[in-house]
C-alpha cells in the first residue's frame, strides 16, 4: 500500500532511486514518481500506471539525491497529478509518503486561508510539503520545522522529504507505516521495506512510532517526537541472504509456490525444537480458556483452518474474526484469552488494530508472521516465524501453506500439553517435507485454458475442504478477475444452486474419506442443472460414484488431515496458469496490494 524510496550517493539519483522503487512494486502500482535536487531546485518526473512508465521517462541528470514513490490510490484517483511526489507551493519541498493523514482537510483549509497557497491535487499527502512551507518561517532549524509539522499530523505515515536549499540532507518520519535506512560507505539508501538493501549494505536502521531521522553521506541523526536526539542501533541484514529474485521463474507467483518443499522444511528445522512453540507452555495454557485468531485475506483463511485444527485436536474454543470485524464488535476476550494473529506481512492495518484492541483487554497475543521485523512481531508477546522467505506476489501462496502447516503444528502441540500425549506431529510434517512434490502441470495447465472464458466459477467442500474452497476461490478471484465463490457442500440447496448454468465450473474438494460421499451428493445435484464437476482428491473413488465427474484431479496421498496443505497447491497453480493464459501479470493483478497498511 505505496512504497518510499530515499537515495543519496554518487550513482543517478534517478535510475538508482527508481530501480530501488521497483523491489517495492508489489506495495502497490497506480502511479510511480521520483523527485530529485538538480542545480538548486527541485525535479518531479511522475507516471500513471506501473514503475516501468516512469522508467521511460526518466533521465539521469547527475543529481545524486531524490526520493521515490510507487502508490496504491486511496485518497484521490490514480492520476498524474495525484502521484508523488508532492510539492510545495513554492517548490522548495518534496515529499513522499505511505499512509493516510485524517486531518488533512482541516489542515489544508487552515493553510489555504492563513497563506493563500492554493492546493495542486485532491492528495491527503500534499498537506504535508504545503504545511512544511508554512511552518518554515516560524522555526529555527529545518529538522524542527520538519518534526513540527509532521506532530500536526493526524492518521499514518512514512515520509521521505527533501528539500532544495539542503541538497544533501533526506528527513523522515514514521507513525505506524514502515521505514528503514541503510548506510553504505559512500550511499544512502531509505525504503519501505529493507529487501531493497539486499546486495547494497549489511546493516539497516529500523524507525520505530513517531521517530524522525535527518541523513545525509557526512551525518545520521535520530530524534523524538520533541526533537530529542534518540541513539539506535543498526540490524543486520542476514535474514535477507535467501532473496535472490526471481531467478529462472518468470513470475514471482510461481517460484514462489514452486518453493513450497523449501519452506516445509525450513518450517521442520525451526519448529523442532522448543524455539518454535517453547514460549506457549503448559503453564500459559492453563489460564487459557479460549482461542481467537484474526486476519486478513488469505491470512484469515489459514485462521480459519487454525481454528478447525484447534478445535479438533485441543478440544478449546476457538473463534476465527476477519480483523476489521473484530475491532468493531466489542470482542468477548479477557486475560484467558489466547489470541493468534496471522500475518504474512506483519503490517496489516486492521490486524495490527486487533492486535492493540486485544492487548488492551489483557488477552496473551500471539503473532504468526512471515516478516521478523513487522510491527506486528514487535507489539505481539509471542512470535511464531511463518518461514515462507519474502513473499512478492501479491496473491500469497507460500505464506498461506506454510501458515495452515503451523497451525496444525500448533493444534498438535497443544494437544499434547493438554491431553499428555505424545503425538509425534514432528515426523508427520517431517514426513510431508520430503515427500511433497507439486502435482502434474499438464492437467492444471488444460484446464486453465478452459477457464479463460469463463465469467463465473464455483469451489465446494466440507469440513477442512470448505476452508480450502474459499481460499481456492480467493486466489482465481484476485488474479484472473473470475467472478468465483465457496460455499459448504451442504449449503448447495439454500440459494448457490440458482446461480448454476449449463457449463458452469464447480470444483469439488474431497480429501477426507468420512465426509467422501455426502461432498459428492452435493456435486450431483450442481450436476443435475448443467454444472461441470471438477474432482479434487487423493482418495481411491468408486468410478461408478463419479461417472458424473467431468475431470479429476488427483492428488498425492498423505494423512488426511494435511491434504489442505498438499490441496491448496493445485488451485494455486490453476489460478496461476489461468491468470497468465489471460494475458494478467499474476503478480500485479489491477486493484491490489499486498500490505494493506490503513484500515
Ligand atoms: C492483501 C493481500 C493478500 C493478503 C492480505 C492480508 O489483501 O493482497 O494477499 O492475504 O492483504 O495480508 P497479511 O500481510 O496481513 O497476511
Amino acid at each position: 500500500m505505496c512504497g518510499i524510496i530515499g537515495y543519496i550517493g554518487n550513482k543517478s539519483a534517478e535510475i538508482e532511486s527508481v530501480n530501488l522503487l521497483k523491489n517495492l512494486e508489489y506495495r502497490g502500482y497506480d502511479s510511480a514518481g521520483v523527485a530529485v535536487i538538480l542545480d538548486g531546485e527541485i525535479k518531479v518526473t511522475k507516471a500513471e500506471g506501473k514503475i516501468a512508465n516512469l522508467e521511460q521517462l526518466i533521465v539521469s541528470t547527475g543529481a545524486n539525491i531524490g526520493i521515490a514513490h510507487t502508490r496504491w490510490a486511496t485518497h484521490g484517483k490514480p492520476t498524474e497529478v495525484n502521484a508523488h511526489p508532492h510539492i510545495s507551493d513554492n517548490n522548495e519541498w518534496a515529499v513522499v509518503h505511505n499512509g493516510i493523514i485524517e486531518n488533512f482537510e482541516m489542515l489544508k483549509q487552515e493553510i489555504e486561508t492563513n497563506s493563500g497557497v492554493k492546493f495542486a491535487s485532491e492528495t491527503d499527502t500534499e498537506v504535508i510539503p504545503q504545511m512544511l512551507e508554512y511552518l518554515s518561517t516560524s522555526h529555527q532549524s529545518t529538522i524542527s520545522t520538519f518534526i513540527h509539522a509532521c506532530n500536526r499530523l493526524k492518521g499514518v505515515f512514512a515520509i521521505a522529504c527533501i528539500n532544495k536549499n539542503i541538497p544533501d540532507t533526506l528527513f523522515l518520519a514514521k507513525r505506524k507505516s514502515p521505514l528503514y535506512v541503510a548506510i553504505n560507505n559512500d550511499e544512502i539508501f531509505v525504503a519501505s521495506d529493507p529487501i531493497c538493501f539486499v546486495d547494497k549494505a549489511n546493516e539497516y536502521y529500523t524507525l520505530e512510532d513517531d521517530e524522525f531521522c535527518k541523513v545525509s553521506l557526512n551525518c545520521v541523526e535520530f530524534y523524538d517526537i520533541n526533537g530529542n536526539n534518540i541513539a539506535k542501533s543498526t540490524i543486520d541484514m542476514k535474514d535477507f541472504e535467501q532473496f535472490k529474485g526471481k531467478e529462472q521463474y518468470p513470475h514471482f507467483m510461481l517460484k514462489e509456490i514452486n518453493e513450497t518443499p523449501t519452506v516445509l522444511n525450513r518450517i521442520m528445522k525451526t519448529y523442532r525444537d522448543s524455539l518454535g512453540f517453547g514460549k506457549i507452555t503448559k503453564e500459559v495454557m492453563q489460564d487459557i480458556n479460549k482461542i481467537v485468531i484474526v486476519g486478513c485475506g488469505t491470512a484469515y483463511h489459514a485462521g480459519l483452518m487454525g481454528a478447525k485444527y484447534i478445535e479438533k485436536f485441543v478440544r478449546i474454543e476457538c473463534n476465527i474474526y476477519i480483523a476489521s470485524e473484530f475491532i468493531y464488535s466489542n470482542p468477548i476476550i479477557d486475560k484467558r484469552t489466547l489470541c493468534i494473529f496471522v500475518s504474512q506481512s506483519g503490517e496489516t492495518a486492521d490486524t495490527l488494530s486487533a492486535q492493540e484492541l486485544a492487548k488492551s483487554k489483557g488477552a496473551l497475543t500471539v503473532g504468526l508472521t512471515n516478516v521478523l521485523y513487522s510491527v506486528l512481531a514487535k507489539k505481539v508477546d509471542i512470535v511464531l516465524p511463518v518461514c515462507a522467505g519474502p513473499e512478492i506476489a501479491v496473491a500469497s501462496t507460500k505464506a498461506y501453506t506454510a501458515q495452515i502447516t503451523i497451525l496444525y503444528m500448533l493444534a498438535r502441540y497443544l494437544q499434547n500439553i493438554k491431553f499428555n500425549s505424545l503425538f509425534d506431529y514432528i515426523a508427520q510434517i517431517d514426513t510431508l517435507a520430503n515427500l511433497f512434490t507439486l502435482p502434474n502441470l499438464q492437467p492444471i495447465q488444460d484446464l486453465s485454458k478452459e477457464l479463460v472464458n469463463q465469467k463465473s466459477s464455483f469451489f465446494i467442500g466440507k469440513g477442512f475442504d470448505y476452508v480450502s474452497a474459499e481460499e481456492a476461490s480467493l486466489k482465481l478471484k484476485e488474479i484472473t478477475y473470475i467472478n468465483s465463490s465457496a460455499h459448504p457442500a451442504g449449503e448447495l440447496k439454500h440459494g448457490f444452486l440458482a446461480l448454476i448454468e449449463d457449463g458452469s465450473y464447480l470444483f469439488v474438494i474431497a480429501t477426507d474419506e468420512a465426509l467422501l460421499d455426502k461432498t459428492l451428493n452435493s456435486a450431483h445435484e450442481a450436476f443435475a442443472r448443467g454444472a461441470k464437476v471438477v474432482l479434487i482428491t487423493q482418495l481411491d473413488v468408486d468410478t461408478s460414484k463419479t461417472n458424473f465427474v467431468y475431470k479429476v484431479l488427483q492428488q498425492p496421498k498423505f494423512d488426511d488431515e494435511l491434504m489442505p496443505i498438499v490441496s491448496i497447491i493445485t488451485f494455486q497453480l490453476l489460478s496461476y496458469y489461468t491468470s497468465v493464459a489471460k494475458g494478467i501479470n499474476p503478480d500485479q493483478p489491477r486493484n491490489l496490494a499486498k500490505s494493506v497498511t490503513v484500515e
